[in-house]
């Protein structure tokens, strides 16, 4: 069993911290949100999730999971350290890393054993090297930190299945042992796991996102032409389900997408593929 800190106790990093205990790990939640920190010790989940306070009482209670500010004594002597900060969007619609360095600082100066930092946030193709690369230039002690990418698909209202059941673990990793480490620490959850490099799997998630917010914006945009031409939207939608290539996920028409992810994870492959150069 490995000791694993989580830096952010958000929807992601909450979720993660309690299903790894739940899988028999002793796990640290980090957050600077000291009255999150003080409701969460108390058992109180921030969020409401299916289960999940239930299993933050219950593995509290075995001592499995804990809480803390106190980002040095997490980090300092940790298998794994997932981060799973915010990456809000900035004004020209690119991803804010700001807290993600900050947690890099904060690992480069205080880690004394070698670890693996898994970033779990959404992040722009390119950062898990950096990351690496700023941590690695910036280390106060003589250790090996490699940079691992997670990244994470659970839905909002699923969150404890979905982490507990996922759909897929992609893993991306730059050398075999990395990859190894972190196949062993998925290796009892009920999942395919797809091992990639690491532009690859910060790509993935990008790619899963933006195609699903493409789908309702699809779907929106034929029922305004069936608006005019005089078909109807439910059918359509209903009958294009059938075929088990499109499915019936997000093919309804309605508002538009909106939540805390696809907005400004559209916005920023976005930004990132106006800049690329092809
Ligand atoms: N919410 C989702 O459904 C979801 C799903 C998949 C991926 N993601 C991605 O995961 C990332 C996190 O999203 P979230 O919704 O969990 O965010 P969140 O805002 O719920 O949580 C982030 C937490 O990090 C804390 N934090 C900030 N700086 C810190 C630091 N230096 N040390 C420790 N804690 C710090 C904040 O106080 C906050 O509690 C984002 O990149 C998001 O795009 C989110």
């Amino acid at each position: 069993m490995y000791k694993i800190a989580i830096a952010g106790a958000g929807y992601v990093g909450l979720v993660a911290g309690v299903c790894f205990a739940e899988k028999g790990h002793n796990v640290i939640c980090v957050d600077i949100d000291e009255h999150r920190i003080n409701y969460m010790k108390k058992g109180k989940s921030p969020i409401y999730e299916k289960d999940l306070e239930e299993l933050m009482q219950k593995n509290y209670k075995e001592k499995r999971i804990n809480y803390t500010t106190d980002y040095k004594n997490a980090y300092k002597d940790a298998d794994f350290i997932f981060i799973g900060v915010g990456t809000p969007e900035r004004e020209d619609g690119s991803a804010n890393l700001d807290y993600v360095y900050e947690v890099a600082k904060q690992i480069a100066n205080t880690v004394e054993k070698d670890c693996i930092v898994v970033i779990k946030s959404t992040v722009p193709i390119g950062t898990n090297d950096e990351i690496e690369k700023y941590i690695k230039e910036n280390l106060k002690n003589d250790v090996c930190v490699n940079v691992a990418s997670n990244p994470e698909f659970l839905a909002q209202g699923n969150a404890v299945k979905d982490t507990l059941t996922p759909s897929r673990i992609v893993i991306g990793t730059e050398n075999i042992k990395t990859q190894e480490k972190m196949t062993k620490l998925y290796e009892n959850f009920d999942a395919p796991i797809l091992c990639t490099n690491r532009r690859s799997a910060e790509m993935i998630k990008y790619a899963s996102n933006d195609f699903l917010a493409l789908k309702v914006s699809f779907i929106n945009d034929i029922a305004n032409l069936c608006e005019i031409v005089g078909a109807d939207i439910e059918d359509v939608s209903k009958g294009m389900s059938y075929d088990e290539r499109i499915g019936n996920k997000f093919l309804k028409a309605g508002c538009g997408y909106g939540g805390s992810c696809f907005p400004k994870d559209t916005k920023a492959l976005h930004y990132l593929a106006s800049r690329a150069r092809i």
